[in-house]
């Protein structure tokens, strides 16, 4: 798949040294950028890169890592997480989602999405479930694509600066089984 020339690809769970140092590039711009997805705006390399190595280390077999690559760079990325619980073989979290600051808006955010959405139904999926900031744009794309908004935690998670908290809404999407 390609969105203006950028390649989406799975990474897998075991990818080299400077791959890891380009997901923490990418997360550590994304929090800069005020985004809420997990990590306040003192985090450092060494946090960032300790949340990727937890990541990996503790995957599910079943995880799918996608990332959106601009010639060696990693421009965007979601995760696959297979629920854990064993009465919950059909659901995944859907994790992660950010595209880099500078190429947002030009379609990546959705090819990810879509990605991780057929990664799913591939493995045998028929529903995921993800949650969001009360607000973020992210919502219009997710509600776009079909995805039913539950509704909303209040005071849920703080906001980068540390200071403020925000909301989290919850969703969820039943797939169809791929028969394909
Ligand atoms: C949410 C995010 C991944 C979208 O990535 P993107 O590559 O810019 O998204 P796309 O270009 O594919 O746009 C997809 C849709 O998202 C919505 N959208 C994206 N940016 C938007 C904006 N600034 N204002 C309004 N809607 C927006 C629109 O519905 C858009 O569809 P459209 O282009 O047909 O109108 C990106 O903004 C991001 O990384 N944000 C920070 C991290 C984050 O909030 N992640 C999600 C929750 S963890």
């Amino acid at each position: 798949m390609s969105e203006s020339s950028a390649e989406i690809e799975v990474l897998g769970t075991s990818p080299g040294e400077a791959d890891v140092e380009r997901l923490v590039d990418l997360v550590l711009e994304t929090v800069r950028s005020d985004a809420a997805i997990g990590f306040l705006e003192t985090a450092t390399r060494a946090d960032v890169r300790a949340y990727w190595r937890g990541v990996l280390a503790a995957a599910h077999p079943n995880t799918l890592l996608f990332v959106a690559r601009r010639g060696a760079a990693i421009v965007g990325t979601v995760q696959v997480q297979p629920a854990r619980a064993q009465n919950q073989p059909h659901r995944a979290e859907i994790a992660k989602l950010m595209v880099h600051p500078t190429a947002r808006r030009t379609g990546l955010g959705r090819a990810l999405m879509e990605a991780a959405e057929a990664g799913a139904r591939r493995i045998g999926l028929t529903l995921i479930t993800l949650d969001t900031r009360a607000g973020d744009t992210a919502e219009n794309l997710y509600q776009s694509l079909g995805w039913t908004r539950l509704g909303s935690i209040p005071d849920y998670a703080l906001d980068p600066d540390g200071r403020t908290l925000h909301g989290t809404a919850v969703y969820y999407k039943l797939l169809e089984r791929d028969v394909g």
